[in-house]
């Protein structure tokens, strides 16, 4: 069966719930901004690339329904929807890039009759899900040649089909190695606390097949320490133009132990995920996640007393200088960043 995380069914908005998985596969149908947002929020949708997508479907769901008598009280109308969705989650580049894509299409289109307007905004969300899906399958292309037969991979958090449209970067390498008939091994950390690693990628790779055991956080340097472990791989959130990458917590911890160890660390991003208007990592918004999540969500009872004092930041950023190199939908991009990164993405 193949999985797509997100589509436009019945002028509605159709997303995974990846809050079900992975007890139960369901659909949400989602036909206004407040359950949007909320949705994101809550994380039924997430994984940058899916963030970007849900975020394009948003402005068309909210834009499709403006009244305007001329574009400067569209413009003005889009742009309040463009707001509200970006207010939702502030670290993944894509969710940004995905409003501003819908809305530059719109501004390009000024002169045209407002139906057209909304027309083309439509095209718009719909090549964004077809390009990422060329997207992802290019990363797996590039990726691939990197990894060796029967190599076992370290991931964290869910950078795979669900995270994208219907493949992935970290996951869509792995995929593409097992297509070329590499056999690769995958560990997948279960990602504390909301679990991606644990919920979505175990369950993902095992249904498309692919050989993956599932270890808490904590697993990681052992593993290394016992040579088995050839590459760690994950996505990224957000990239700043000199190389520095935000990803799920937790993602810091495996490059510093992938360095100790000698063991090459990969992050597998599109263009999309890049902001080449960020100096450093320093310059990146860490989303902050209610302490329910550490001390609660996926518990019977409290392990945390109660009224405890919580730190939840969704996101650490990894400094440049730990990351072997990036493998994007243009190519492998290896140091010095700095130069390298404006070379192969720049505009
Ligand atoms: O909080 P999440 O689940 O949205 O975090 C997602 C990640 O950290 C992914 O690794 C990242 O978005 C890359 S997805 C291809």
């Amino acid at each position: 069966m193949e999985l797509q995380t997100i589509e436009w069914r019945n002028n509605k908005i159709k997303l995974i719930d990846q809050t079900r998985l992975p007890d139960k596969l369901e659909y949400v149908y989602i036909d206004n901004l407040k359950s949007l947002w909320q949705a994101i929020k809550k994380m039924k949708v997430r994984g940058a690339p899916a963030l970007g997508a849900a975020a394009a479907w948003g402005v068309y769901l909210g834009a499709k329904d403006i009244k305007a008598k001329n574009f400067s009280e569209f413009s003005r109308k889009l742009d309040k929807i463009s707001a509200y969705i970006a207010s939702c989650r502030p670290t993944a580049r894509n969710l940004f890039w995905g409003i501003e894509r819908m809305c530059s299409a719109a501004v390009r289109n000024k002169n045209k009759p407002i139906p057209d307007i909304k027309r083309i905004l439509f095209k718009e969300a719909q090549d964004i899900i077809k390009e990422d899906k060329a997207s992802c399958r290019r990363i797996g292309y590039y990726g691939a040649r990197l990894i060796k037969n029967n190599d076992t991979i370290l991931t964290i958090c869910n950078a795979g089909a669900l995270a994208t449209i219907d493949y992935g970067t970290a996951l869509g390498v792995i995929y593409r190695a097992g297509e070329e008939g590499k056999k690769p091994k995958v560990f997948s950390c279960e990602t504390r606390p909301m679990l991606q690693g644990a919920r979505l990628t175990a369950w993902e790779l095992k249904h498309k097949g692919i050989d993956v055991t599932l270890i808490c956080d904590s697993m990681a340097a052992a593993l290394m320490r016992q040579n088995r472990i050839h590459k760690v791989i994950t996505g990224a959130d957000r990239i700043s133009a000199n190389g520095d990458a935000a990803n799920k917590i937790g993602t810091y911890n495996l490059a510093v132990l992938a360095r100790y160890h000698h063991i090459p660390f990969y992050i597998a991003a599109p263009g999309s995920t890049f902001d080449l208007g960020i100096k450093s990592g320093r310059d990146i918004p860490i989303e902050e996640r209610d302490a329910a999540e550490l001390t609660r969500l996926f518990f019977k009872n409290p392990v945390g007393p109660k009224g405890i004092k919580v730190f939840n930041p969704a996101f650490d950023v990894t400094p440049a200088d730990f990351i072997t190199a990036f493998i994007t939908d243009r190519g492998v991009i290896r140091p010095p960043y700095a130069k390298n990164i404006p070379r192969v993405l720049g505009e």
